[in-house]
């Protein structure tokens, strides 16, 4: 086996001299094809003296060949992985087409804005058993509260399983919360949220977000003063004027729907001033109940929880005025009223910069 060939071999620089190579060897009319077919034309005591080195020598080059081709292809990884980096810090170029939905940038908005006050954001499934979403809040079977809200329960899985629900509120992640990280707790949950509804005004899914405060000594001062700071910043305007009206929920004694004054703008309604109200938020102080379903003594903690639609609030900060189309998910309208994806909400920056 003369080593020129595989020496041939070792010399080629990349896979496609490799390849030109391999057909010069070993292809249809190849240097070691030509020599098998030689075989046939010798008489057979030199055939069976040669046969065996010629296929000792085909072998031979095609597992060089094969080796070869490993290193170069080991090698051009290598470089590629050397050459070829992705600036992930490098800001992207205009073209690219996604916007940040409002819903969204909203969210973002809150998580920063209850960041500032203090507040970790928590989070729960969409996907509830009945006792989170109803009967821990202090609304038990037959409880009439259960029928205010249009529930969609799942099919059981098992005979014998109670049907789940979705989650009609975010105030089942109070209870997790609660059961989770015990008492203090400073947290929001924003979310999904589902109800058997749709006109122009509601959607079967739409968010909200929670808001739960739990502490010693923890009055409905605390409450009015949060709720007054968090809409002055989200609304970005010092005379934002809350109002509280007195209401009802299972879970929260007393309890307190809470309306913003809005005032006429160049034609438009916008927040601030009090010419009229509108209703943004329940609210509440945590009923004592539910503080000890949670196995916390009611005595010892007390608090406030809010909760609030974040799509009327995205629909009030920024002028929509169609819900629905919210979930449409038309580029047109994501185009006009989404976000630019590197837009970063501060509060320095301005929140709805
Ligand atoms: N969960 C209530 C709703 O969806 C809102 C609420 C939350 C009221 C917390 C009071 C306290 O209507």
């Amino acid at each position: 086996m003369p080593d020129a060939l595989l020496d041939r071999i070792a010399a080629t620089a990349d896979l496609q001299e490799l390849d030109s190579v391999r057909v010069a060897l070993l292809g249809k009319s190849g240097e070691i094809t030509a020599k098998l077919k030689s075989l046939g034309a010798m008489d057979p005591d030199a055939r069976a003296a040669e046969a065996p080195k010629i296929h000792a020598e085909r072998e031979a080059v095609t597992n060089a060949i094969a080796e070869r081709k490993a290193a170069l292809e080991a090698a051009e990884l290598e470089r590629r992985l050397a050459t070829e980096t992705i600036d992930l810090s490098l800001p992207a170029t205009e073209s690219v087409n996604g916007t940040v939905h409002p819903v969204s940038q909203v969210m973002d908005e809150l998580a920063e804005i209850f960041a500032d006050l203090g507040f970790s954001v928590a989070e729960g499934p969409e996907i509830e058993t009945q006792w989170y979403n109803f009967t821990a809040l202090n609304m038990p079977e037959n409880h009439p509260a259960r029928a205010m809200q249009d529930t969609f329960y799942l099919q059981p899985r098992t005979p014998d399983e109670e049907p789940r629900v979705l989650r009609t509120h975010t105030s089942p992640v109070q209870i997790r919360s609660m059961q989770e990280h015990g008492a203090p707790i400073y947290a929001i949950a924003p979310g999904r949220v589902y109800r058997s509804d749709s006109d122009a005004t509601h959607t079967p899914m739409f968010h909200q977000v929670e808001g739960l405060v739990i502490d010693r000594a923890i009055t409905l001062g605390h409450l009015k003063w949060t709720l007054e700071t968090f809409l002055k910043a989200f609304f970005e305007r010092d005379d934002v004027v809350l109002r509280m009206r007195p209401s009802y929920f299972p879970f929260t004694e007393p309890s307190a729907e809470v309306d913003v004054g809005w005032s006429m703008e160049k034609g438009r309604r916008v927040v601030g001033g009090c010419d009229g109200w509108m209703e943004v938020l329940g609210s509440g102080m945590v009923h004592p109940r539910v503080i000890a379903n949670c196995d916390l003594d009611p005595n010892e903690w007390q608090g406030f929880a809010f909760g609030c639609g974040i799509d009327r609030l995205a629909m009030l900060k920024y002028g929509m005025d169609d819900l629905r189309a919210f979930f449409d998910g038309d580029i047109r309208w994501l185009k006009h009223y989404g976000f630019r994806a590197l837009d970063v909400p501060t509060l320095s920056g301005g929140v709805g910069a």
